[in-house]
């Protein structure tokens, strides 16, 4: 059902700044990737228990994703929804460090996705993710390749994964390479990990942090990102479906903003967790009482720290 306030969320021209290509496959695509596999199936897989049961799944879902092909027919699908919702702009994750260590050719993956990206509306700037767990020495493959694309459709080099595994500092060295070539620096953290951890990520010069809802436990890291204006990408679902966040009621969306927290709304793995960058707005409309002048503030904030002023020069889209 169609209502004013779905009308106003569509038409506000908003960017999507963390949403991963790889937790982007709906299940009907994943059939379409293996006719071995089942929708029910595959949404039987699409239901956790806890974070690391969403991490065997993503693992899982990567293990469909075998050719350039594919990598091209979920980005068409991932761009072409985004479209729908009235996203004009997504900087979007691509785990190389998964693509790596499936011994696939990530530069020929990633050729594919950007040849398909330039071919839609929604501008695009993608962020070459390492895999916290697989450690420092897969991380710098990662940032090396990132690296060589960087100027050329990557903006940013993250890290994902499981925060608790090693501390960030443990990847300064790769941070500091990264951003020597260009690239911006967009960790998870605060995600599963406490409020120490978003520190460490602001320390590790992060520009922007994945979830980073953990803050909220610690008026100083608040007063932190706040005095460097470093924006923590929202996803309120994920943290739902991933259960590091117990119910809505107790979600800090609200607690940070009215904080004066720098926040971005973002849907992560949207159909892994049910939701749509829109649902992410109307959840903020509807269960954490955003007005109508703070959601435009919010999609306004999406694009504004977006990296496309930054790096203009990816492969933009038709408009
Ligand atoms: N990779 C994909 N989604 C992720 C998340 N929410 N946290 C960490 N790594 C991820
Ligand atoms: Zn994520």
């Amino acid at each position: 059902m169609m209502s004013e306030m779905d009308d106003l969320l569509r038409a506000l021209p908003k960017a999507e700044l963390h949403v991963h290509l790889e937790g982007s496959v709906e299940p009907e695509t994943l059939v379409e990737l293996d006719r071995s596999l089942t929708v029910e199936g595959v949404r039987k897989h699409y239901v956790y228990n806890d974070f690391r049961g969403f991490l065997d799944t993503y693992k899982w879902v990567n293990g469909y994703l075998r050719t350039s092909a594919d990598y091209a027919l979920i980005t068409r699908r991932l761009l072409e929804r985004l479209a729908r919702e009235g996203v004009v702009h997504a900087e979007i994750n691509i785990s190389a460090g998964v693509i790596l260590w499936k011994r696939q050719d990530v530069d020929a993956m990633f050729e594919a996705v950007a040849e398909e990206a330039a071919r839609h509306s929604v501008s695009t700037l993608f962020i070459f993710d390492a895999v916290r767990q697989f450690g420092v020495e897969a991380a710098w493959a990662v940032a090396r390749h990132a690296a060589k694309w960087a100027g050329h459709g990557v903006a940013a080099f993250g890290i994902g994964g499981d925060e608790l595994a090693i501390p960030l500092s443990a990847f300064q060295e790769v941070f500091d390479f990264a951003q020597s070539h260009g690239l911006r620096l967009v960790p998870h953290a605060g995600e599963t990990g406490t409020a120490d951890t978003v520190r460490e990520a602001v320390k590790c010069g992060a520009h922007r942090i994945g979830h980073g809802i953990a803050a909220a436990q610690d008026p100083a890291v608040m007063n932190l990102l706040r005095e460097r204006d470093t924006p923590l990408e929202v996803c309120i679902s994920s943290n739902l479906c991933t259960g590091v966040v117990a119910s809505l009621d107790q979600h800090p969306v609200r607690r940070l903003w009215d904080a004066g927290v720098p926040i971005v709304l973002n849907s992560d793995d949207p159909p892994m967790f049910h939701t749509t960058l829109l649902d992410e707005y109307r959840i903020a409309a509807k269960h954490f009482g955003f007005t109508p002048n703070e959601l435009r503030r919010l999609a306004e904030d999406s694009l504004r720290y977006s990296f496309r002023a930054v790096d203009p020069t990816g492969p933009s889209g038709m408009v």
